[in-house]
């Protein structure tokens, strides 16, 4: 949770601008609380359905984070064995993993299939092909739902759509019921569900219940003629509100319609939420390092950039940038720019906000999700550390990344 108390902004019971002088800028800052808070909002809202809410490990993978849900009982969405690796580093169940994404190399599957996890959500025919060849040389039989392709517009970014024909993901669910029966011939494949993903950052649920419905029909089919069928996968969560003043869905009310819609199949769900649990449950904390004019330009030039943070440059994302302490100084219209030598290395732009000065701390809001994970080394910027507050106290999660790091694993 983040708020103002007099007029300093606080990360639960602790002062932003304490932990900017103790731990330095940039750096990302996180409440456990609110990750468990909206966590728990999709567990709970499910009530007796049978359920798994598998954290979607890409859109913040830190360990730390990984523990704090594994041990509340959250399974994981992962998209590569080294998110796999993390999961299992953080203690999490692999019986609660669903391993997503459109190509996964034959070592991964091994790795994966090593582990017991719970399902692959297939995106090809080659790819069931081969996970039931590794499976059949480790004795194993794997569980499997196909990723389809329901052709429903999520109405998001189009780098983050994903449920047209269009995109390269799943399977065109009118093939699907044909695939399925293909697969019955694989001996060490289970078809246990059937999932889809349509996009993410999705604020009007209308195409995620489209698409639910259509998977929906989908697995009745499948069952019908005779197919195991056991759980169904809506893939990603909810978007959320950047902008302040805008309004995100409420994701209680949204599992309950999800809930009231699958309670009679005799389905488990599965959702893959991630941006909605650790969004808003972030912020980047930045220092101004100076202001410049140019014309008509105003520039507040702050220590993090886009290798920091590259959702501004990538999606034209907003994010809320807000003073560490309020002051009553008039607002200015500036851009917010980072130390990268790239005009595309913004954080804002012709932004009304604060009238930061050289020294003043800024929040970057709304930076939990897509946010760390993103970030780079480019222009040889040692990386963040990432913060986890607790209450009134607080932990280095991941140190800030030093000059040595940047060099590790070269050679001269
Ligand atoms: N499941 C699958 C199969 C996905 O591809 C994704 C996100 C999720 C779940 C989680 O979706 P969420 O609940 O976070 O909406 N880098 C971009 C976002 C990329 C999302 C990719 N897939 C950004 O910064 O906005």
């Amino acid at each position: 949770m983040f708020s103002y108390s007099e007029n300093d902004f606080y990360c639960e019971q602790v002062p932003l601008a304490d932990l900017a002088a103790r731990v330095g800028t940039p750096a990302y800052i996180y409440s456990s609380e609110t990750i468990l808070t909206n966590y728990r909002a999709y567990d709970q809202a499910f009530g007796a359905l049978p359920h798994t809410v598998c954290y979607a490990v890409k859109a913040n993978s830190s360990l730390a984070i990984l523990g704090l849900l594994a041990r509340t009982g959250a399974g994981f969405d992962i998209v590569s064995g080294g998110e796999l690796f993390r999961v299992l580093e953080a203690g999490g169940d692999p019986a609660k993993v669903v391993f997503s994404g459109v190509g996964k190399t034959p070592d991964e599957v091994e790795y994966a299939l090593t582990h017991g996890i719970h399902t692959f959500n297939c995106e090809s025919e080659a790819e069931l092909a081969l996970i039931d060849a590794k499976a059949e040389r480790l004795s194993l039989k794997a569980g499997f739902a196909i990723r389809v392709n329901p052709d429903v517009d999520a109405a998001t970014h189009p780098y983050i759509s994903t449920g047209l024909h269009q995109h390269k993901f799943g399977i065109a669910i009118q093939d699907a019921p044909a695939v399925y029966r293909r697969a019955q011939r694989y001996r060490n494949l289970a078809a246990e569900g059937v999932s889809c993903h349509i996009g993410s950052q999705i604020l009007d649920p209308a195409p995620i219940f489209e698409a639910l419905d259509k998977a929906l029909a989908l697995a009745a089919q499948l069952r019908a003629e005779g197919s195991p069928i056991r759980h169904l996968d809506l893939g990603g969560g909810l978007g959320v509100a950047y902008y302040e003043g805008e309004s995100a869905p409420a994701i209680g009310p949204f599992i309950e319609k999800v809930q009231a819609r699958l309670c009679a199949s005799g389905l488990t769900v599965m959702v893959e939420p991630g941006r909605s649990i650790v969004g808003p449950a972030g912020v980047l904390l930045t220092r101004v390092l100076y202001r410049k004019r140019n014309g008509a330009k105003e520039f507040v030039i702050v220590d993090a950039a886009m290798n920091d943070l590259i959702r501004p440059s990538l999606y034209h994302a907003h994010h809320e940038i807000i003073p560490v302490r309020l002051s009553r100084l008039p607002r200015i219209k500036a851009d917010v720019v980072g130390p990268v030598c790239e005009s595309g290395d913004f954080l804002a732009r012709d932004r009304e906000m604060a009238d930061a000065m050289p020294g003043d701390f800024l929040a970057i809001c709304t930076a939990g999700a897509y946010g760390f994970v993103q970030s780079s080394n480019y222009n040889s910027r040692p990386r963040a550390p990432e913060v986890l507050v607790e209450g009134g106290s607080y932990r280095i999660i991941r140190k800030r990344e030093t000059f040595e790091d940047l060099v590790r694993g070269e050679t001269l």
